[in-house]
C-alpha cells in the first residue's frame, strides 16, 4: 500500500517518516480504517531500521492516528473520520493542504520596513552605538545577572530601584513633578504610547496630532480607528493658537521640547498657553520627551509636565536615545488616580519589562555613569551636529535647506524632490534617512529628508553628504 514515501537519508529519518505518515492520514490520502504494512515490511520497503518504524508507529498510536488490533496488524483509526471532513464534503488532497486561511489582517500602508537594516548611519533616532561605554555596562550587567531575584517575576509597574532612579532623574533633570508610584516602566516609549491608546481611547474620541509628527505615535493612537486631526506647526513648533478653534479632543500628542521631526522648541509662553488650553478643553496632553537631553547651547528646556502642580499631561520618556534602543526600556508618568488602569493594560499587553535590563539601568544611573555618559554624548552629538551642518553648507547649498535647531540627534534637509525615492536610493548606498513627507497626516505638505547624524562618524558624514549631492545633481 505504501509506495509514495520518500526519505532523505541526510535528515532525521524518524521525524520525516512521522511527518509524511501523519500528513497523508490528515489529508485522507490514507483512509480511516485501512491497514498499514507491518513495521518489518515498511522498514524493508523504505530501507530503514525496524526500530525507526516502530518508534513512529508508537508515536502515531499515542496520538490516536493508528490502532493495533491484536493478531491483525496496524490500522488507521476509524474514529478519525468524525473529526475529519466527511467524504462528500471533502476537499481533494491538494485542496486540504492549501485550503484558504481565514481573513488576514490588513497591514497599514507605512508598516515597518521588514528586513531592512535599521542601524545604518543617518538612521533617525539612532544613537552612536560605538560610543556606548560597553565595558562599564557589561561589568554592571555581570554583577546583576547572578542575582536570584532577577530570575523570577517582579512587578508590572517596574523594578522599584529603577523607578526610584527614573523619578530622581526626571525630577532634577527634566523638571517633572512626580512621585515614584506614578512612574511606570514600559517596553520602550512605543509601549507607553500604545498603553495610552488602550486606557483612554473610546470609539469616536478625537486625537489632535502635531503635523508633521512622530509616526510611531500616530500608528499607536489611530489603531482603533479614532479620528486623528492634524495640528499645523508655526515656526517649527505646534501652533498653539489654532487649538481654540478645533473643538474637543480626548488626547493631543506633541513633542514640545524638541518637535519631531522639525526640531522647534515651544517657548515658555506657548507652553503655558498649551497647558491652559488643555485644562479648559479637558484634553490630555501626551508629552513625548524623547531626546531633550541633547540641547547644544542652552540647558535642556524643562518638560511641560512640571510647569504647574497638576497638569493634564501624560509624560513619556525613553532610554532609546540616552542609552540604547536595543534595551527596549522607556517610562510613562501619569497622575496617581490613573496608575491602576495603566498597570492593568500593561499586564494584559505583555506584562513585565525584562528585569535584568531594568536592574542594569538602575545601577548604571545610581552609580553616576548615566550622567557621565549623557555629558559625553551631548558633547559628541554637538560636534557631529556642527560638522554635519558644515558639510551640508559646503556641499549642498542650493540643493537642500537645512532646518537647524540647536538640539537633538537629527537634522531635516528640506528640498523639492521625490523624498521617498531619494531615501530609498540613499539606503541602497548604505545610508539611512526617512522621507519628510511620510511624517505628514493626509496630503504631503513638504518634502525633504530626516537625517540622524548621531549614528554617523565623521567619515560617514562626509560620504553620506557626497552621496546625497551626487543623487540630487543626477536628478
Ligand atoms: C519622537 C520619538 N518618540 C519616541 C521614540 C522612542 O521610541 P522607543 O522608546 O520605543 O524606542 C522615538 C524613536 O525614534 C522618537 O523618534
Amino acid at each position: 500500500m505504501i509506495n509514495d514515501i520518500q526519505l532523505d537519508p541526510a535528515a532525521p529519518l524518524q521525524q520525516q517518516l512521522y511527518r509524511q505518515l501523519s500528513q497523508r492520514i490528515i489529508g485522507r490520502r490514507y483512509l480511516p480504517g485501512s491497514q498499514l504494512p507491518s513495521s518489518r515490511q515498511l522498514a524493508a520497503d523504505l530501507g530503514v531500521s525496524r526500530n525507526t518504524v516502530n518508534a513512529v508507529y508508537d508515536q502515531l498510536k499515542a496520538e490516536g492516528f493508528l490502532l493495533s488490533l491484536a493478531g491483525k496488524g496496524v490500522f488507521i483509526n476509524k474514529d478519525i473520520r468524525s473529526t475529519l471532513n466527511q467524504p462528500d464534503q471533502l476537499p481533494s488532497h491538494s485542496q486540504s493542504t492549501t485550503a484558504p486561511l481565514p481573513p488576514l489582517p490588513i497591514v497599514p500602508k507605512h508598516s515597518l520596513r521588514l528586513g531592512e537594516d535599521a542601524n545604518l548611519p543617518f538612521q533617525p533616532g539612532l544613537p552612536d552605538l560605538d560610543a556606548f561605554p560597553i565595558r562599564s555596562w557589561n561589568r554592571i550587567l555581570h554583577h546583576q545577572e547572578s542575582r536570584r531575584l532577577l530570575r523570577g517575576y517582579d512587578c508590572i509597574q517596574g523594578y522599584q530601584p529603577l523607578r526610584r532612579a527614573i523619578t530622581e532623574y526626571i525630577r532634577t533633570s527634566r523638571g517633572v513633578r512626580c512621585e515614584e508610584h506614578q512612574v511606570i516602566v514600559t517596553n520602550g516609549a512605543q509601549q507607553a504610547l500604545s498603553l495610552i491608546g488602550d486606557v483612554l481611547l473610546q470609539e469616536g474620541d478625537r486625537v489632535f496630532f502635531e503635523n508633521p509628527g512622530y509616526r510611531g505615535a500616530r500608528y499607536a493612537l489611530s489603531r482603533y480607528g479614532n479620528p486623528l486631526l492634524p495640528v499645523p506647526l508655526k515656526g517649527q513648533v505646534l501652533d498653539v493658537g489654532v487649538l481654540a478653534d478645533m473643538g474637543p479632543a480626548k488626547l493631543l500628542f506633541c513633542t514640545p521640547t524638541h518637535q519631531y521631526p522639525m526640531g522647534g522648541i515651544l517657548d515658555i509662553a506657548q507652553r503655558m498657553a498649551l497647558v491652559e488650553w488643555a485644562q479648559r478643553n479637558q484634553t490630555w496632553i501626551i508629552e513625548d520627551d524623547y531626546d531633550s537631553e541633547f540641547h547644544f547651547h542652552n540647558k535642556p528646556f524643562a518638560a511641560i509636565q512640571g510647569l504647574f502642580d497638576k497638569t493634564p499631561v501624560l509624560y513619556v520618556g525613553s532610554f532609546s536615545k540616552t542609552l540604547l534602543p536595543g534595551l527596549r526600556v522607556g517610562y510613562l508618568v501619569v497622575p496617581e488616580p490613573m496608575v491602576e488602569a495603566f498597570l492593568w493594560a500593561k499586564r494584559i499587553s505583555g506584562g513585565e519589562t525584562p528585569l535584568l535590563a531594568q536592574a542594569t539601568i538602575a545601577e548604571f544611573i545610581e552609580s553616576g555613569q548615566f550622567s557621565r555618559h549623557l555629558r559625553r554624548m551631548r558633547q559628541l552629538y554637538r560636534d557631529k551636529w556642527l560638522y554635519f551642518q558644515k558639510r551640508v553648507s559646503e556641499e549642498l547649498t542650493g540643493l537642500v535647506t537645512p532646518v537647524a535647531e540647536s538640539a537633538g540627534m537629527h537634522l531635516v534637509l528640506k528640498g523639492n524632490f521625490d523624498d521617498v525615492n531619494l531615501s530609498q536610493q540613499l539606503r541602497a548606498l548604505g545610508f539611512g534617512s526617512t522621507p519628510l513627507s511620510a511624517h505628514f497626516i493626509g496630503d504631503t505638505q513638504q518634502t525633504g529628508l530626516v537625517m540622524g547624524f548621531a549614528s554617523a562618524s565623521e567619515r560617514e558624514i562626509e560620504a553620506g553628504v557626497s552621496a546625497l549631492k551626487s543623487l540630487l545633481q543626477s536628478d
